[in-house]
């Protein structure tokens, strides 16, 4: 068998090792939009997770500092984009590079059932509600329950790894 180069992580080294894991771990991105104060409000994420099909829902988890955050909250409607491959200007627009209040000037938006801004061309959009917000850390576990599904044609996401995109 040949040998497998390992690093090994200190305890005070725990926090950097564990980037490094997740630097290592490659995640379609989706933008997820809400209802804000003043319009919408839209970030990027990649924490995205298939929860249960019965009944359809999913898992996201959002930093309590983003701006998308206080928008949030058991009943609330969200829309789920999750992003094609030609769409890296929408994930770095969401990400941060873009001010919130400019964020939709980037890519195709339509209202979806609930007049949330939903993304054209994306490979997936789920028209969702969230059921519950759990804390945990700097983040929340955001339980949202999936009521409609547009699907593009062709399977060609775009996916991000080591602070990149594929
Ligand atoms: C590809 C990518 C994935 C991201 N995934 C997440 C995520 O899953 N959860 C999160 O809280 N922030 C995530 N972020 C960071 C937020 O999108 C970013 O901090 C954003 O600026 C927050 O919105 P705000 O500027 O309105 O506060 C991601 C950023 C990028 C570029």
């Amino acid at each position: 068998m040949a040998d497998t180069p390992v690093l090994t992580a200190s305890e005070e080294d725990v926090a950097a090792g564990f980037r490094g894991a997740m630097r290592r771990l490659a995640s379609g991105v989706a933008i997820i939009t809400a209802k804000g104060d003043e319009g919408a409000v839209g970030m990027a994420a990649t924490s995205i997770t298939s929860l249960t099909v019965e009944p359809p829902a999913v898992l996201v988890c959002i930093n309590q500092s983003a701006g998308i955050h206080p928008h949030l909250a058991p009943g609330c409607p969200i829309s789920i984009n999750i992003l094609s491959r030609h769409q890296r200007d929408v994930s770095a627009a969401f990400g941060g590079a873009v001010p919130r209040d400019k964020r939709f000037e980037v890519g195709q938006w339509v209202p979806d059932r609930h007049d949330l801004p939903m993304l054209d061309e994306a490979q997936a959009n789920l028209t969702c509600t969230i059921v519950s917000m759990t804390p945990f850390g700097t983040h929340s576990i955001v339980i949202a329950g999936v009521e409609a599904v547009r699907l593009s044609d062709a399977v060609n996401p775009l996916i991000y790894q080591d602070g990149a995109y594929l």
